[in-house]
C-alpha cells in the first residue's frame, strides 16, 4: 500500500522522457506529479518510517528530473498545508535549503544503501546502516612506548567562547514568545502588542542582543587574563529561513569586530551557521559554491592569524598555529560531518571531503616527530550524534594513533550545551584506556532556554592538558529586573569541574582532569544520581528549563553512554530529533538544534513544530 503513491509517479516517470525539454504535456502533468508528490511526502510524514522515507526521497528524485521546482512546489505546500511552520518560515526554508537536498537526492544512489542513510542520519527513520569505515592507513605506526610530556607547573588561563549568535536584529519589547523559531524581533506579521516584551539583556527563545557578548566581554578581565582564546563556531542568529550571503557576511563582519574588540589573540573555528543557507558547506564533490565563504573568513581572521594560517582558511576553514612552542593548535572545519550539510548526501563515497582528515594525520604527524603537544578545535563534536557515523569513525582512528601522546585536549561547540566525551584506546572502555577528553563548551547564547556563558580552563603550559574547568554564565531569568533597575548581568561562576565532580571523584591537586579522570566521574554519575542531576542542572545551564532526565526513564543512560561515545556510532542517543519517543514514551530533547533541523522539517514536512515548548516537553514560560 504504501508503495503505491510512488508507484504511480515511477510510471509517469517512465512515460516522460526524462531530458526531454518542457512541453506543454510536462506542464500538464504538474498537477497530476504534484499531487502524488504531496500524497508520497504525507505518508513519509504521518508515519515516518524508514519505507515511506525512502519511498519519498525516490518519488522526489524521479520528480525533480521532470522539473526540480515541482519538488519545492510539493514541500512547501505540504509544509504550509499541515500548518507545520508558519508561511514565511516554510517557504524561507524550502527555496534555500531544498534545492541543496534535491540536488543530493539526485546525485546519490538512493536505493543501493544512501537512501537508508540519508533517512537515518537526517530523520532517525531507518536504523543506523552498518558502517563500512576501512582501516586508515597512518605515515608511521603508533610507537611503542609513548610518552606523555611532563607538566611545568605553570598554569595559564584560556578563555573558550562557543555559539556567539548575536542578533543585530534584537528588538527590545518586541516579541519573545512568536511563533516562528527565533523570536524578539520584528517581523511584519508580528503582533502589535507582543505576547512577552522582549528585555534588552536577552530571552530564552532568542539569539544573544549584540550588548549581551559586549558586556560578557568586558566581564572577562575581571576573573582571569587568558594567554590567548578559541572560539569553536557559529556567529550568526538563527533565523535561518530568511538568511542571504550578504547578510551572514556582515553580521559576522559586525561580531568579529566585537569579539577583537575584546580579545586580541584568537584562534577561531568554523561553525554551521558561518555558511549561507546555514549548514549548507558544499564540497569538490558535490557542486556549489564554497569560495565565498572561506575568502570572508580568512579576510575576518586574518587579525588573529599569522599568514599561513589564513592561507590554509581559503581552501576549506582549516589550519594549524603554534601559540607557543611545542604547543600547536589544529582548527577542523567538521561540519564535513554535519548531519544538517544536505550536500555530504549527495557524495556518500567521498568519505574524506576536501581530504581534510589526511591532512589533519600529517600534521599530527609532523608533531609527533617534533615532540609537540596538540590541541584540535572545531564546531561540531565527532563524538555526537549529528557527526556523520563513516566520517566520525575514521576521526575515532586518528585519535587512537595520536592520544594521548600528542593530542592532549579537543575542543567542540554546536550543542549549545555543557557536555564532554571521552575517547577510549581499542579495548574496554575504562579509565584505564581513556585517552581523549572532548570540551564541549556552552554556547554565549540563551537560545534556547540556556543561561548565557563562557568557559575558563585552567592549563599546564608543559603538558598542554586541563587542569581546571570553570563555567561562567549570568542568570537571564533575571532580565527583566536588570531592565527594571538599569543592573547589568550577573555574570557569576557556575561550577568550577574540579570542585564539583571532584566531591565524587577525588583528585589530587597535580594530576589534570584526565579522561580517565572523567571516566570514573562517568562512572559516579551511574551510581549515585546527585551526582548525575548536577550533570543535568550544569548542561542545561543552570537555567533548569530542560525537561527531566530521571533514573526512571532510560535519559541518564543514554546520557552516560553519549559521554562514553567518543564517536557518533557508539551513542545511545541515536538521531531522532523528536520524531521517535523513547521506549518508556518521553520525548528526546533537541533543543537549540530546533533551528538546524527545521530546514529538513520544513521541506520533507515533518509535522512538529519544535519551538512549540508543549510538544518539546519544556516547561511553559
Ligand atoms: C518548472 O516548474 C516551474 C513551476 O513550478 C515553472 O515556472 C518552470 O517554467 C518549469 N521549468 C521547466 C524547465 O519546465
Ligand atoms: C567509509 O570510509 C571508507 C574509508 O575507509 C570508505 O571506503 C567507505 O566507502 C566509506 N563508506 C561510506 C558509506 O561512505
Ligand atoms: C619507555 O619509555 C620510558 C621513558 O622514556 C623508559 O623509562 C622505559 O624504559 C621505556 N620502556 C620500554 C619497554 O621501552
Ligand atoms: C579511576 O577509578 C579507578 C578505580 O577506582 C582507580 O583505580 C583510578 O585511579 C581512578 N583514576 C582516576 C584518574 O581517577
Ligand atoms: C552521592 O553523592 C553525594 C554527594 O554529592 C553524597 O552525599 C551521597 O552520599 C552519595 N550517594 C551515594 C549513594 O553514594
Ligand atoms: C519519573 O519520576 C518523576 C519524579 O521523579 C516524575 O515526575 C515523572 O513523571 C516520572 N516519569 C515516568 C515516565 O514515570
Amino acid at each position: 500500500m504504501r508503495i503505491s503513491a510512488s508507484t504511480v509517479i515511477l510510471s509517469l516517470m517512465a512515460a516522460a522522457s526524462v531530458t526531454a525539454a518542457p512541453t506543454p504535456v510536462h506542464i500538464e502533468k504538474r498537477g497530476i506529479v504534484l499531487d502524488k508528490l504531496k500524497e508520497t511526502f504525507a505518508k513519509a510524514l504521518t508515519s515516518l518510517q524508514c519505507g515511506t522515507c525512502v519511498t519519498a526521497l525516490v518519488a522526489a528524485k524521479n520528480v525533480a528530473y521532470l522539473n526540480r521546482n515541482w519538488v519545492l512546489d510539493g514541500a512547501e505546500s505540504i509544509c504550509t498545508k499541515f500548518k507545520i511552520m508558519d508561511k514565511d518560515v516554510c517557504n524561507g526554508l524550502v527555496r534555500s535549503q531544498g534545492p541543496v537536498l534535491v540536488e543530493a537526492a539526485m546525485r546519490a544512489s538512493l536505493l543501493s544503501g544512501d537512501g537508508k542513510m540519508i533517512c537515518f542520519q537526517i530523520l532517525g527513520a531507518c536504523p543506523a546502516p552498518a558502517i563500512s569505515s576501512g582501516t586508515l592507513s597512518f605515515p608511521k605506526p603508533k610507537p611503542a612506548n609513548i610518552t606523555v610530556k611532563a607538566a611545568s607547573g605553570n598554569r595559564v588561563d584560556v578563555l573558550h567562547i562557543s555559539d556567539w549568535h548575536a542578533d543585530d536584529q534584537y528588538t527590545v519589547g518586541s516579541d519573545a514568545a512568536c511563533n516562528k523559531p527565533l523570536c524578539c524581533r520584528k517581523y511584519a506579521d508580528s503582533p502589535l502588542v507582543p505576547g512577552r516584551a522582549a528585555a534588552s539583556w536577552g530571552d530564552y527563545n532568542c539569539d544573544a542582543p549584540v550588548k549581551l557578548g559586549q558586556d560578557m566581554l568586558k566581564f572577562v578581565p575581571k576573573v582571569a587574563n587568558p594567554s590567548f582564546s578559541i572560539l569553536t563556531g557559529d556567529i550568526p542568529p538563527h533565523n535561518v529561513w530568511a538568511e542571504t550571503r550578504e547578510m551572514v557576511i556582515a553580521e559576522e563582519k559586525a561580531a568579529y569586530s566585537v569579539i577583537a574588540s575584546g580579545l586580541t589573540n584568537m584562534y577561531p573555528a568554523v561553525g554551521n551557521h558561518e555558511a549561507a543557507p546555514a549548514n549548507l558547506l558544499p564540497t569538490p564533490k558535490t557542486g556549489g559554491d564554497y569560495k565565498w565563504l572561506y575568502e570572508h573568513l580568512a579576510d575576518s581572521w586574518a587579525q588573529w592569524l599569522p599568514a599561513d594560517a589564513v592561507n590554509s582558511v581559503k581552501d576549506y576553514g582549516a589550519y594549524t598555529a603554534s601559540p607557543a612552542p611545542g604547543f600547536r593548535i589544529i582548527s577542523l572545519n567538521t561540519n564535513f560531518c554535519y548531519t544538517m550539510n544536505f550536500h555530504l548526501y549527495g557524495a556518500l563515497q567521498d568519505y574524506d571531503p576536501f581530504g581534510e582528515l589526511k591532512w589533519f594525520i600529517s600534521q599530527l604527524q609532523a608533531s609527533e616527530d617534533a615532540g609537540e603537544r596538540v590541541w584540535v578545535i572545531g564546531h561540531v563534536s565527532p563524538s555526537q550524534t549529528d557527526c556523520i557515523q563513516n566520517w566520525s569513525a575514521l576521526y575515532y582512528q586518528v585519535v587512537q594513533r595520536y592520544s594521548p601522546h600528542v593530542i592532549a585536549e579537543q575542543f567542540f561547540g554546536h550543542s549549545h550545551y555543557d557536555e564532554f566525551a571521552i575517547s577510549y584506546a581499542p579495548g574496554a572502555k575504562n579509565a584505564q584506556n581513556a585517552i581523549l577528553t572532548s570540551w564541549i563548551a556552552p554556547s554565549v547564547t540563551p537560545y534556547t532556554d540556556l543561561n548565557p556563558g563562557f568557559r575558563l580552563y585552567k592549563v599546564d603550559t608543559g603538558n598542554w592538558n586541563v587542569y581546571d574547568s570553570d563555567t561562567y554564565i549570568a542568570d537571564l531569568s533575571k532580565a527583566a529586573t536588570w531592565d527594571a533597575t538599569g543592573a547589568t548581568p550577573d555574570w557569576h561562576l557556575e561550577y568550577s569541574a574540579r570542585e564539583a565532580y571532584g566531591a565524587h571523584v577525588p583528585i589530587a591537586p597535580d594530576q589534570p582532569l584526565s579522561p580517565g579522570w572523567w571516566h570514573n566521574v562517568t562512572n559516579a554519575f551511574e551510581s549515585n544520581n546527585t551526582a548525575f542531576q548536577k550533570y543535568w542542572t550544569y548542561r542545561g545551564k543552570s537555567a533548569n528549563r530542560m525537561a527531566e532526565c530521571t533514573p526512571n526513564t532510560t535519559c541518564p543512560k543514554e546520557m552516560i553512554c553519549d559521554m562514553r561515545a567518543g564517536k557518533s556510532t557508539d551513542t545511545c542517543s541515536q538521531p531522532s530529533f523528536g520524531l521517535q519517543k523513547r521506549e518508556d514514551g518521553t520525548e528526546y530533547d533537541e533543543g537549540p538544534l530546533a533551528a538546524d533541523v527545521s530546514g529538513i522539517r520544513a521541506v520533507f514536512g515533518v509535522a512538529k513544530k519544535p519551538w512549540n515548548r508543549k510538544l518539546c516537553g519544556l516547561p511553559s514560560i
